[in-house]
C-alpha cells in the first residue's frame, strides 16, 4: 500500500498565526483563541476534496441545482486534553460535525500514551473522521488514537496537527499509512524530552493555563 499524503500548509494566514503561537509571551488568552483559527484554516484546507452531491434547490427567482456534502456527518475526535483546543475552530466551518474524544497522556519517563477516556459518535465507523491534535511529537498519541478509532472499524482518517516533528510524521505514516496528514509546519527534531523543537511549548498548558 501507498504511503498517505502529507500535507503541509502553505497559507500566509497559517504562518504568521503559528509564530504567533510559538512566541513564549503569547498570553493564554491569545493562545487559544489563535490555535483555534488556525484549526478553522487548517479544516478550509483539509475538506478541499470532501465529495458533493447535487440538490435540487428553488432560489427566490427559479429552481436550480447546487450541492450539498454527501454522506454521513463528519466526526471530529480530538486528543485531549490539547486537541480540544482546536475543535470550536472546526465547528465553525463544519457546525454540524459530530464529536468524539480520546483521552491520551504521555507518561512522562516513558513517553508512551496512556489511554483514560474514549466516547465515539454513534455510527462513526461509517464516517469520515478528522482526529486533532496541535502536536505531533514522538506519534504515540497519535498512533493509538487512531488505533483505537480503527478497532471500532473507521476506515475514512485524517490527521491535522498544528505542528509536527519529522519523527511522528514517519512513525504515523508506518503505523497508518492510510491516513493523510494535514500539518501546519514541520519543525526541527524533538529534544530529549521528547518536545519539539523550536515548537511551542507545552501545548494543554498553553491552552488551559496550566503550569
Ligand atoms: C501532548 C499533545 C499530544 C502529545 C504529542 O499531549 O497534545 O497529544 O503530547 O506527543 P506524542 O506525539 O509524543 O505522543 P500530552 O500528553 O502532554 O497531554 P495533554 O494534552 O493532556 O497536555
Ligand atoms: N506535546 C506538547 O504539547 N508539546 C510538544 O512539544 C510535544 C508534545
Amino acid at each position: 500500500m501507498g504511503m498517505g499524503k502529507v500535507v503541509v500548509m502553505d497559507h500566509p494566514l497559517i504562518k504568521h498565526k503559528i509564530t504567533i503561537l510559538r512566541k513564549k509571551e503569547t498570553s493564554c488568552k491569545d493562545f487559544r483563541e489563535i490555535i483555534g483559527e488556525v484549526a478553522s484554516l487548517m479544516c478550509y484546507e483539509a475538506t478541499r476534496d470532501l465529495e458533493l452531491e447535487p440538490i435540487d434547490i428553488e432560489t427566490p427567482i427559479c429552481e436550480c441545482t447546487g450541492y450539498q456534502l454527501s454522506g454521513k456527518k463528519l466526526a471530529v475526535v480530538p486528543i485531549l486534553r490539547a486537541g480540544l483546543g482546536m475543535v470550536e475552530g472546526i465547528l465553525a466551518m463544519i457546525p454540524a460535525a459530530r464529536v468524539g474524544h480520546i483521552g491520551l497522556y504521555r507518561d512522562e519517563k516513558t513517553f508512551e500514551p496512556v489511554e483514560y477516556f474514549c466516547k465515539l459518535p454513534k455510527d462513526v465507523s461509517v464516517r469520515q473522521v478528522f482526529v486533532v491534535d496541535p502536536m505531533l511529537a514522538t506519534g504515540g498519541s497519535a498512533v493509538a488514537a487512531i488505533d483505537k478509532l480503527k478497532e471500532h472499524g473507521c476506515k475514512n482518517v485524517r490527521f491535522l496537527c498544528t505542528i509536527a516533528a519529522p519523527e511522528g510524521i514517519e512513525v504515523l505514516q508506518k503505523a497508518h499509512p492510510d491516513v493523510d496528514i494535514y500539518v501546519g509546519v514541520i519543525d526541527e527534531k524533538l529534544n530529549e524530552n521528547a518536545y519539539i523543537v523550536p515548537g511551542l511549548g507545552d501545548a494543554g498548558d498553553r491552552i488551559f493555563g496550566t503550569k
